[in-house]
């Protein structure tokens, strides 16, 4: 069987709003019910569980009984950090299982509700070979590296070759049993610091490969005050476009074929 998560125990604090960002609503709905529609319509997912900031779980409750979702199973509040909201789904992911038993579980950010089935699909086929799953774009800007010396302010320390970077996404989608272990691993570290899951598994099991799956440009992550404007316009024409359809060739089509929707208003 293959779970999601949704990470949305986190507040949003560079939005900088009363609510946590995935409950504002964008183009007619929160931004959570966006995402959860996606993973309710994908046919590679079984269940689904929410993990929520903390006081906001009877929010979750509400929108997935008013959309009538079916998939999602269980909705919990989330830790203090991204990786302890993980942890805490792992944890609540091993309850149901029988000895033995493992699970395909895709990790993704509340915050990007414009994830197309494509990227889901290719996350799931995915796991059939290997263990670890990334998804990533390349980069279109450079990037550089910088150190802080006091008062001076930053300087470059190095400027990495921009064919071989990437920019990490979400989902990141693991056997659970791999993902486990990485936390047990790191458990033990009293340094542990990470933001994301796939860095989990490369520093604490070096020797699982981490397989990368073409992202796409429009799976943004809803995290300043413009991305809130920005994601709101892709919506509408996405909507333009095909009502359930998100992801690249959408917005290619609509580019090509219907430019004065874009320019036109
Ligand atoms: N997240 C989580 N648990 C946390 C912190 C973050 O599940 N303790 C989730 C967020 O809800 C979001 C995703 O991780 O869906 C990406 O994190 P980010 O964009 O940094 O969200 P916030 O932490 O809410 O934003 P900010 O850092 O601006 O406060």
């Amino acid at each position: 069987r293959t779970t999601a998560v949704i990470l949305a125990g986190g507040t949003g604090q560079r939005v900088g709003l009363s609510i946590p960002k995935q409950l504002l609503k964008i183009a007619g709905k929160a931004v959570i019910e966006h995402t959860l529609t996606t993973f309710e319509k994908a046919d590679s997912i079984d269940d689904v569980i929410v993990l929520m900031a903390p006081g906001y779980v009877p929010d979750i409750e509400k929108i997935v009984a008013k959309a009538g979702f079916t998939k999602v199973k269980k909705v919990i509040e989330g830790g203090s950090t991204r990786n302890e909201t993980t942890e805490r789904a792992i944890a609540a992911l091993g309850e149901g299982l029988a000895e033995g038993e493992d699970l395909n579980v895709l990790f993704h950010d509340a915050v990007r509700p414009l994830l197309s089935q494509r990227v889901i699909d290719d996350c799931v086929a995915a796991l059939e070979r290997y263990q670890a799953v990334d998804v990533a774009i390349p980069s279109a800007d450079t990037i550089i590296v910088t150190r802080t010396h006091g008062e001076d302010g930053e300087f470059i320390t190095e400027i990495p070759d921009r064919s071989r970077l990437r920019r990490g996404q979400t989902p990141q989608a693991f056997k659970l049993s791999t993902i486990r272990r990485a936390y047990e691993v790191a458990s033990g570290d009293p340094n542990f610091q990470a933001t994301d899951d796939c860095s989990v598994v490369l520093k604490y099991l070096p020797d699982v490969p981490i397989h990368v799956v073409a992202g796409d440009e429009y799976n943004m992550k809803v995290t300043q005050p413009v991305d809130v404007f920005i994601a709101d316009k892709l919506f509408q024409l996405a909507s333009t476009a095909a009502p359930e359809q998100k992801g690249e060739d959408v917005y290619r089509e609509l580019l090509t074929g219907k430019t004065v929707v874009i320019f036109g208003g």
